[in-house]
């Protein structure tokens, strides 16, 4: 991999439409994030973790309009404003300050590097216990701690990226901004059905992903999903149930995931934005070999198959020929 321009800290936040905002914030906070305040129109959702806001709703035709990432310096910006397609480094109207330097990328999302923002205190996380499993006892003369209602939300994990060239948008996320490929699903032609990146935090273990680059069925360009860990496995349990009360759709889940290790739940908001819940990734550091996964050998560990849903996100004739050329390789290396 050649040198990149910057590694990035972490993920830092989406900005999102919806033409129901009311509904779409109804949703939010049913799955989880907590308002921090309403302003210029502006929605800003957070998790319990000490951060920014890592969602920013507001009211319009699209669904996800931006991503942002935290940049290590503002040396970093600097080097990101040089490039002929970025912006100047500006300072926000926001009342979490620091600096963006923007961007565009291969498929026309907007990406912003955010650097100098000042994060909330944290809060009250998740309740959680000891556990009296695999024959030990650790949970003694107490109740298990879990609340019922929505799960908490810690923080904004990953996303996915569907595009019909997954690597080529890859190549420009790793070449800008470090991210680095943790394991690739891939088709007998060597194509790639999705590609998992992780941050390049040298030694230091890192989420499995951070972004998923995923080939779309349809050949379009999305963010697929949107992920945020929850506390532990009763919190998402908890929400899980809530959610399935108030009569949201769950479009795949609960699992555990081969690649990337996680416990998944994936939910379609009404504007039909699928938001998952997460908890207990696999870790990864610079001591990682990426390996390729071929098609016919994903499995996960243990969950539904994806529904339809969760699978295709608009249907046209593209998707047909994609699904029968998957079902193929498939069943055909299988064997
Ligand atoms: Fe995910």
């Amino acid at each position: 991999m050649e040198t990149p321009l910057i590694r990035v800290k972490q993920l830092a936040y989406v900005r999102v439409e919806a033409t129901d905002v009311a509904s779409a914030e109804k949703f939010l906070q049913e799955f989880g994030l907590q308002v921090v305040e309403r302003t210029n129109g502006q929605t800003y959702f957070r998790g319990t973790d000490a951060a920014t806001p890592c969602y920013i709703l507001s009211e319009g035709p699209g669904t996800v309009t931006t991503i942002a990432f935290e940049a290590e310096s503002v040396e970093d910006l600097q080097t990101l404003s040089e490039l002929p397609e970025a912006s100047e480094i500006y300072s926000p109207n926001e009342r979490y300050g620091g600096k963006i330097v923007r961007l565009t990328d291969p498929v026309g999302m907007s990406v912003e590097v955010v650097y100098g923002r000042e994060a909330l205190a944290s809060m009250e996380a998740a309740p959680s216990h000891a556990f009296n499993m695999n024959g030990e006892r650790h949970r003694v003369g107490e109740l298990p701690a879990v609340a019922y209602g929505p799960s908490k939300v810690k923080r904004l994990g990953h996303l996915v990226l569907e595009s019909a060239d997954p690597e080529k948008l890859y190549d420009w996320y790793s070449c800008h901004f470090g991210l680095t490929k943790s394991d690739a699903v891939v088709l007998p032609d060597g194509s790639s059905q999705m590609i998992f990146s992780r941050l390049d935090r040298g030694e230091e273990y890192v989420d499995h992903h951070v972004i998923g680059f995923q080939f779309a069925l349809d050949e379009g360009t999305r963010v697929q999903h949107l992920a945020f860990e929850v506390g532990n496995m009763d919190d998402l349990m908890s929400g899980h149930e809530f959610l399935k009360r108030r009569k949201y759709k769950n479009v795949w889940g609960v699992g555990r995931h081969l690649l990337g290790g996680q416990i998944f739940d994936y939910w379609k908001s009404p504007s039909g934005l699928i938001h998952e819940h997460w908890t207990d990734t696999d870790l990864l550091n610079n001591a990682h070999e990426p390996g390729d996964c071929k098609i016919s050998e994903m499995r996960d560990y243990w969950g539904p198959e994806p529904t339809p849903a969760f699978l295709v996100s608009r249907w046209n004739f593209k998707v047909i020929k994609n699904l029968l050329r998957i079902v193929k390789a498939r069943s055909s290396t299988a064997s």
